[in-house]
């Protein structure tokens, strides 16, 4: 390995194990830590596209294979999301560099060929009083377009219930009854367009590679990104894979950017498109987001159009306000901004409506107006 890419690994393996993964998952922690300090167990990560070069990327495929071919790995019994229950020790560390040297080359291939696709259900219910605000606005039923669908698991949002908590208070909203998503209620504001009706006229979602809910081998890769801690939200991604397995929306396999046109084109005019976005735009470059603002603004200056945006600032409500709504750590866990922006008649306007938490914990809700003002 050249000595670069020995240093690239050492630096992003030290800052995930100290920024990313402490005080969320001691397992990958002390992976990262430990990669850091032997870089060519990470090797295969190397042919990964560069920017997709994220410890997290070599750790899905990691889980992958000891859900697949090494299923009998001591490496499992550390994992509680795969039934693990072992605690951090020096075997640890020891399992991965086993794990690498049984499967280097099965590595380097899914490091070549796959993306982290973190599909969390619980993020609808930061995008529910974002839907609820946008139906207000638009004032007719909405077609849901999500880029960066994944297995489509948002495209449902309105099929969950979703409780929102603050002190004493408690409120739901959405079907009795179904798979129950809980937020916390930060800050003073209530969430209220969440109590709102919201009409829904189609679904689709684009994404790189579409996962087939129903497909239980297609399903693996999502289960493999979950971080190894998290059985809550194993648990949560099992549900939401049969409710959306049961409601099949429509997924369409492109890069987002390229394949809007097409898909917004098959919209009817009795529904206002609501094209959304959760934690997806940072895998663009800065270019394909002033590309796809781009698109978005040509769509709504002919049609009504809604944009609903959960993504850190830099990739989100800083595309269409130019200047930055939140100041704030980036990485993967970075807080995201929930952004409305709504063409009506060609006019555009932008409420930057809550700070959200990385996996749909928390909301605050904000609602502040902002000039619209695209980066060019
Ligand atoms: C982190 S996942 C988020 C999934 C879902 N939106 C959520 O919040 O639960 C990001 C998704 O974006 C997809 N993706 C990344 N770049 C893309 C692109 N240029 N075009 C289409 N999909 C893309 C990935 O395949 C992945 O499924």
């Amino acid at each position: 390995m050249k000595a670069a890419d020995a240093g690239l690994l050492i630096r992003t393996f030290r800052h995930f194990a100290h920024k990313e993964f402490r005080g969320h998952s001691p397992r990958y922690e002390r992976l990262s830590a430990a990669v850091a300090d032997q870089p060519e167990l990470a090797e295969p990560l190397l042919a990964a596209p560069p920017d997709q070069r994220r410890p997290i990327l070599f750790f899905a495929a990691v889980q992958y294979l000891l859900r697949t071919v090494a299923r009998d790995h001591p490496l499992v019994a550390y994992l509680p999301t795969l039934g693990g229950s072992r605690d951090v020790d020096s075997g640890l560390p020891a399992a991965l560099v086993d794990l690498v040297a049984a499967h280097r080359d099965d590595l380097t291939a899914l490091c070549a060929t796959r993306t982290t696709q973190t599909n969390e259900a619980r993020r609808a219910a930061l995008l529910r009083p974002a839907f609820g605000r946008a139906a207000g606005v638009a004032g007719r039923p909405l077609a849901l377009v999500e880029l960066g669908t994944s297995a489509g698991l948002l495209l449902i949002s309105d099929r969950y219930t979703c409780e929102y908590r603050h002190g004493d208070r408690v409120e739901s909203y959405g079907p009795a009854g179904g798979l129950a998503l809980s937020c916390e209620v930060r800050g003073e504001r209530w969430p209220s367009p969440a109590a709102n009706d919201v009409a829904v006229a189609d679904r689709v979602g684009i994404d790189l590679s579409p996962v087939d809910a129903a497909d239980p081998h297609a399903t693996e890769w999502l289960r493999a990104c979950v971080w190894p801690e998290h059985t809550e939200r194993l648990a949560r991604l099992d549900a939401a894979l049969a409710e959306v397995a049961a409601a099949r929306p429509r997924l369409v396999a492109g890069e987002m950017v390229a394949a809007l046109p097409g898909v917004l084109s098959t919209v009817d005019n009795g529904a206002v498109p609501c094209v959304f976005t959760s934690n997806a735009l940072m895998y663009l470059s800065d270019a394909d987001r002033r590309r796809l603002a781009l698109t978005l603004a040509e769509c709504g200056a002919r049609r009504d159009l809604t944009v609903v945006l959960n993504e850190a600032s830099q990739c989100g409500a800083e595309m269409f306000t130019g200047r930055p709504a939140e100041a704030g750590p980036r990485g993967v866990l970075a807080v995201g901004l929930l952004t409305l922006v709504a063409w009506r008649g060609g006019r555009a306007t932008v409420e930057v409506l809550a700070r959200t938490g990385p996996h749909g914990e928390w909301l605050e809700w904000v609602q502040r107006e902002y000039a619209y003002a695209p980066v060019r």
